[in-house]
């Protein structure tokens, strides 16, 4: 029997792109071994967006460098965006890999093991989406669905590009059709994912042209897809007839993740973000203008180069001002072949931590201060299971994307009101207002 193991790094287009790899070795005969040490097959699907991903991924490397020592019968593989930053070069430097593979070439995969040679094989032309392969989700109840690969921006500190290549929208009749097949499995939530969600359908053929606000009508009105998420927009495509869309559409939860990455103008021009402070800003007027409470996350670097105490000091205005539920925070790490890494006045490693500690304060009392908001108020949470931290409870997660503990008898996958009597900067927690689940049976 062939067994493969799967270890998985980087963001949720890596987690879906998994489940793709997962779903190809099964449609051709593998199954999933419980332990890597089990497996005939090690796979890995990697990540390269900061240093430290590299170096938490090479510690495995070097496990599956021992265990093929011990039986070389193994085979080693590592697909996603490390693989395609080094191609054929990683050969030489891994010897012992037999199959590396992009994130447009998880197909290649299947070609190298159904092959006669077991010579080693390098996939790296930008030619398929995953999401197009046979999937094995990890949830029941939740789904990403992949609506392109790519990125057309060039973002000055950033690999991805360099990593996924130029952006292909997927077509938006396989999509629909990909939804409702979610949707007719009992899929509650669908999640639409690309690097670039909003400025999707701008590169497909002049009889499909559709835009995201579009996709997003489309997807709302499938049956059975009770919340619609999305992940990332950039915030230069984040214009008024989108927001209405999400503003209107019953589906689409009351949360935007938008990447503010620095609250300085002239980082922001540095980076090649193509928007300024105050854009941004406008942006996250414009959304609460249409969409009141909505939750807005964000990613920001600290210690880009050149950023000074000044403009440092403007990132914390806007976390102050602007009022983010949460913020996912990244020391500026310099990625080979990226402009940025060659940028003089890097700034110093102390500097850049002392800067991440004061941010990520900042960030957890305005999230805790946010949260309080919903103390008192009812919110529909759409159930996942027990609680992580007390089996006697339940989780899951409001519209805001919240997660909710609480007192219940909800089974997963239902949608339940929700009475929310405390709240921290992550977490909510409160009780099942019971006579809500009986009215909508
Ligand atoms: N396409 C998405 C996310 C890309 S990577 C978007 O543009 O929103 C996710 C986050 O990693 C980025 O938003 C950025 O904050 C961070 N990041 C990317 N490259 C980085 C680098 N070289 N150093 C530190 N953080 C980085
Ligand atoms: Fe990277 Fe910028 Fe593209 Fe996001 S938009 S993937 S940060 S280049
Ligand atoms: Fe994602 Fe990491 Fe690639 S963040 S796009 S897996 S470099």
């Amino acid at each position: 029997m062939n067994t493969y193991h799967l270890t998985t790094f980087g963001c949720q287009m890596n987690d879906h792109d998994s489940e793709r790899i997962k779903g190809l070795l099964e449609s051709i005969g593998y199954s999933e071994a419980k332990s890597r040490d089990q497996a005939g097959l090690i796979l890995f699907n990697t990540c390269s967006v900061r240093e430290s991903a590299d170096s938490r991924f090479f510690g495995h490397l070097g496990d599956a460098k021992r265990l093929k020592r011990e039986d070389p019968s193994k085979l080693v593989g590592v697909g996603g965006c490390w693989s395609q930053s080094l191609k054929e070069s990683l050969f030489d430097e891994f010897p012992f890999i037999d199959v590396a593979f992009g994130p447009g070439q998880i197909h290649g995969l299947a070609e190298f093991l159904a092959a006669e040679s077991i010579e080693a094989q390098g996939y790296f032309d930008f030619e398929g989406f995953s999401g197009d392969l046979p999937v094995k989700r990890g949830d029941r109840l939740l789904a990403w669905v992949q609506i392109s690969q790519g990125c057309n921006c060039v973002c000055s500190y950033c690999i991805v590009p360099s990593t996924r290549g130029r952006e292909r929208s997927r077509n938006p009749d396989d999509l629909k059709l990909e939804v409702e097949s979610l949707a007719a499995d009992g899929v509650k939530q669908v999640t639409l994912l690309g690097q670039n969600v909003n400025s999707y359908g701008r590169d497909l053929a002049s009889n499909q042209i559709i835009d995201f606000a579009d996709l997003l009508k489309m997807v709302d009105e499938v049956d059975g897809i009770e919340r619609v998420r999305f992940a990332s927009p950039h915030p230069k495509d984040m214009r008024e007839n989108l927001v209405k869309a999400i503003a209107d559409l019953p589906s689409l939860c009351e949360h935007i993740h938008l990447p503010l990455q620095s609250g300085s103008t002239k980082i922001l021009k540095a980076m090649k973000r193509t928007y300024d402070r105050q854009r941004y800003l406008d942006r996250i007027a414009m959304i609460r203008e249409l969409i009141p409470d909505c939750a807005i996350s964000t990613d920001i670097i600290v210690g880009f180069p050149g950023e000074t105490e000044a403009d440092f000091d403007q990132t914390l205005e806007i976390v102050d001002r602007a009022g983010f539920d949460s913020a996912f925070t990244f020391v500026y790490s310099p990625r080979p072949g990226t402009e940025a890494s060659q940028f003089d006045k890097q700034v110093p490693h102390d500097v850049k931590r002392n800067r991440m500690i004061r941010l990520v304060e900042l960030v957890q009392r305005r999230a805790r201060e946010r949260s309080q908001r919903f103390v008192g108020s009812k919110l529909e949470v759409l159930v996942e299971g027990p609680s992580r931290t007390d089996h006697s409870k339940l989780r899951g997660r409001s519209r805001h994307n919240k997660t909710v503990n609480f007192e219940g008898t909800a089974a997963p996958g239902d949608l339940v009101d929700v009475e929310i009597v405390e709240a921290t900067s992550t977490t909510l927690s409160g009780a099942e207002v019971l006579s809500s689940r009986l009215a909508s049976v």
